[in-house]
């Protein structure tokens, strides 16, 4: 599917409930896509052009001319030209934004009322329709917004003004007014068919029109016309509209002998691709109606009509909404009509309601509504019932957050709408009960160990914890009171809920936790259920748990498996002597695990030779992640033992060097504490220019300088733009700081700790956003680690760039590679240990 139309789909996608529903919309507003449409039903072969089944040999006339009006002509005058290869000899189109073309003139006009420049644009169709002759073909593009962009004189335009404005207030019928429009214009109700008569025309019509009564879209300039100006006159008299200047539409048969009126596009098309959707996600679906309703009222009331578990009721077509005179509010049919729906909503379900060309009277399409629209309306002090009878939808929605943004689009095929009734629950996949308890971390700190239980299913995770935490990363509590709160509070929240929506299970604890810190509950108990539901899920659907967050994560991709960053000589943080520098690692560059976890082994026993030979066995320790610690000697010791380690084993996969500097365990007070020195960021700076120099393989670089300077970090990147500069303490797994990350060119590279940010959804929203910036996504383990092998999954189910994950040998770091090992199919390694 090509970009989504929805802009901001990853906020409202809360629930899976919501989340299918956007996927339903979206598929409608994919569906009709302008150029989707046009590219769908017009093609040339050879000479001939085939529109929805009908054959035009293009051999067979003199040229081919391309007229057109309506929100959607401009961006199809562009498209027909691409599919027609030159062919098209000259045309004019007026639409609302203009669109380089090759031979096709197009206008920007106004819309809903017509103005002078609608009245230019439409001179110079007419210009075109005139050079047609018997033996030529004109394309008509007939689209939604069309009787006010055309306007064939200044006289229509004005009387076109006129009549828009006390139609408004009164009441009438969009039928109605387009009788009046196609008796006060020479070219509506079939007066354009006249103009272009004898040349062969081929009207392509978008219709916008619920219903799909062709000649009522544009006002069906080339559609023969059965009313009379004395209808027309009696619709000015009933609703007292004024004077108007009425001619006939032209009641000549012949005219229109040579006219195709072709309906290419209409709200059906939309309704279809929505319900193929629905049913691929496993729902029922129904197609209602596509028509005009009366009241909202109505609409509200054809579609809460028995709808069934597991069931999506599709309806299109355009609610009348009856504005009181003189009512400020603000708003739209879709926003009034989602406001009319939210109280009759039962639980779980969701409704949608969007305007399809994404302008519901305000700048936004429509809204998504559900229980927790209500809920968050509540909180928030509003009252639904107030702002529906003050039909002031736009405010209570900008509140509540449940806006749909498409942004304008030039697709226009009336409003669309969905009611979604959840599946319901089978006993397995609904969370019957939450346990923690605390265990020791592989520094003999206490934790926690949290299992989420959904009838016979279990899921359970052991939260890990950092020593150079970032000061941004979630709040944790201690392991005693995580477990209780666990057991209590978050337990009685989430039991009865469905543990495969891990939206909806997030967003509650993200509720419970209170603020951004997760303060409420401790971020480390969030996490713990978090990622113990997503296990349970996995296994509730039979999945494992890798192939279960791919399904989350829309199966995207940033390499076939992730590269092993493999740390081997500790310093920092991580270790009582040694380096300042927290982390020497090597990268084994493939993506062929079993290679790379062969290598980096092979590479690790060298290194213990190497420092066997210069070093007593008891000055070489183990540091808290599995690696080697050796004497401070200087700061580019490490890296040449590393280095030399390399370059003695014959490994068959190239290997690269990394670094975590974790430079604010270093910062003191503005400065850096080096080897006995003090150094500003400058200085820094020119010590990495040298490590570099010296160890040019030194290709991933993590946490260079302090959290919080961004500016130091983009420095760094754009001096070394081979380096992946990788943010840890500065980002923690935090969208917003590593949109900041990116604004600023500060990182390639980021490294993903759910721990930091307590829910996997976030976890996964960061992970998202890094993928759209092609930032490289690392996802590591924590100094003080479990047993728990999740974050191979999650390296592996996302398919990001690499696994950070230690020692290879250190029980609670080997079970990642074991666990990555085996989901690549290879778990043959020799696991020797030195
Ligand atoms: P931590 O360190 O788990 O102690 O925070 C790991 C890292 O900085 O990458
Ligand atoms: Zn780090």
């Amino acid at each position: 599917m090509s970009k989504n139309i929805i802009k901001n789909t990853h906020r409202l996608a809360t629930s899976q409930a919501r989340c299918d529903a956007l996927a339903i919309a979206e598929a409608g507003l994919q569906a009709i896509d302008t150029q989707t449409v046009l590219r769908n039903s017009v093609e040339l072969d050879g000479t001939v052009m085939r529109v929805a089944g009908q054959r035009f040999d293009l051999a067979h006339y003199d040229h081919t001319y391309v007229i057109g009006f309506g929100k959607a002509a401009c961006t199809a005058a562009f498209t027909l030209e691409q599919i027609l290869i030159d062919r098209v000899k000259e045309g004019a189109v007026v639409g609302l934004s203009e669109r380089v073309c090759q031979t096709i003139d197009t206008y920007a006009g106004t819309h809903p009322m017509p103005s002078a420049q609608n009245y230019t644009a439409t001179k110079h169709i007419e210009e075109v329709a005139h050079r047609a002759k018997e033996n030529d073909l004109v394309l008509v593009i007939v689209s939604g917004g069309g009787s006010a962009l055309l306007c064939s004189s200044m006289g229509e335009c004005d009387q076109g003004q006129k009549l828009f404005n006390a139609f408004l207030s009164s009441g009438g019928t969009i039928e109605e007014l387009n009788t009046v429009r196609k008796h006060i214009s020479h070219l509506k109700g079939g007066g354009l068919a006249k103009v272009l008569y004898p040349a062969t025309v081929v009207s392509l019509i978008f219709s916008d029109v619920p219903g799909g009564d062709l000649s009522a879209v544009a006002s069906g300039p080339t559609c023969y016309d059965d009313s009379t100006v004395e209808e027309a006159q009696a619709i000015i008299d009933r609703y007292d509209l004024g004077q108007f200047n009425l001619n006939e539409t032209p009641k000549d048969l012949t005219y229109f002998k040579r006219v195709h009126n072709i309906p290419i596009v209409s709200n059906m098309t939309a309704l279809t691709a929505m319900q193929a959707a629905a049913w691929t996600l496993g729902y029922q679906t129904d197609i209602v109606s596509a028509t005009q309703y009366a009241t909202a009222g109505d609409t509200v009331e054809l579609l809460q009509t028995e709808p069934a578990a597991g069931s999506v009721r599709l309806m299109g077509g355009e609610t009348k909404v009856t504005v009181p005179p003189g009512n400020t509010g603000t708003g739209g049919r879709n926003g009034q009509l989602a406001l009319s729906m939210l109280p009759r909503l039962q639980p779980g379900q969701v409704f949608v309601s969007l305007a399809s060309d994404g302008y519901d009277n305000t700048d936004t399409a429509g809204a998504i509504v559900d229980q927790q629209t209500a809920a968050t309306a509540t909180t928030l002090g509003l009252s639904m019932t107030k702002y529906a009878a003050a039909f002031d939808s736009y405010p209570f929605f900008t509140a509540v957050g449940d806006h749909i943004d498409t942004g304008v689009l030039d697709s226009n095929v009336s409003d669309l709408l969905l009611l979604l009734t959840p599946k319901v629950a089978t006993a397995t996949d609904v969370i019957t009960d939450i346990t923690a308890k605390v265990i020791k971390d592989s520094r003999g700190n206490s934790t926690i160990s949290v299992t989420v239980i959904a009838g016979e299913h279990a899921g359970t995770f052991a939260v890990p914890s950092g020593a150079s935490t970032g000061a941004r990363e979630v709040s944790v509590v201690p392991a005693s009171a995580a477990a209780t709160i666990v057991q209590n509070a978050i337990r009685s929240a989430l039991v009865g809920m469905l543990v495969t929506d891990q939206a909806a299970i997030d967003q509650k604890l993200r509720t419970l936790g209170g603020d951004a810190s997760l303060s409420g509950v401790g971020g480390n108990a969030a996490i713990g259920v978090s990622v113990a539901a997503c296990k349970a899920a996995a296994a509730a659907q039979g999945l494992p748990v890798h192939a279960y967050i791919a399904d989350l994560f829309g199966h995207q991709s940033q390499a076939p498996a992730p590269r092993l960053l493999v740390n081997l000589i500790n310093g920092g943080a991580h270790a009582k002597v040694g380096s300042p520098i927290q982390e020497h690692q090597i990268i084994p560059d493939t993506d062929d695990v079993a290679a790379a976890h062969v290598a980096a082994v092979a590479v690790q026993q060298t290194l213990h030779q190497l420092l066997l030979q210069d070093f007593a066995p008891k000055q070489v320790t183990i540091g808290d992640e599995g690696g080697f610690v050796i004497p401070s000697v200087g700061i580019d010791t490490p890296f040449m033992y590393v280095k030399a380690a390399i370059e003695q084993t014959n490994t068959v996969v190239p290997i690269l060097m990394g670094a975590d500097m974790a430079a604010s365990s270093f910062y003191n007070k503005g400065e850096y504490e080096l080897e006995g020195k003090r150094l500003v960021a400058g200085e820094l700076q020119t010590l990495y220019r040298s490590l570099h120099t010296q160890f040019p393989q030194l290709q991933l670089v993590e946490d260079p300088f302090v959290e919080h300077d961004y500016a130091a970090f983009a420095c760094y990147q754009a001096a070394q733009p081979a380096v992946t500069c990788i943010g840890d303490d500065l980002t923690t797994t935090n969208k917003a700081s590593l949109q900041k990350a990116i604004t600023a060119g500060a990182v390639t590279g980021i490294i993903i700790k759910p721990n930091q940010i307590g829910t996997l959804s976030d976890t996964l929203a960061t992970m998202q956003l890094a993928y759209d910036h092609g930032v490289r996504c690392i996802v590591s383990h924590r100094s003080g680690e479990t047993m728990d092998d999740f974050i191979a999954d999650l390296a592996y189910g996302t398919k990001c760039y690499g696994l950070k994950a230690g020692a290879p040998n250190q029980p609670e770091r080997a079970a990642k590679y074991d666990r990555l090992l085996s989901i690549t199919n290879y778990n043959t390694y020799d696991n020797q240990s030195n």
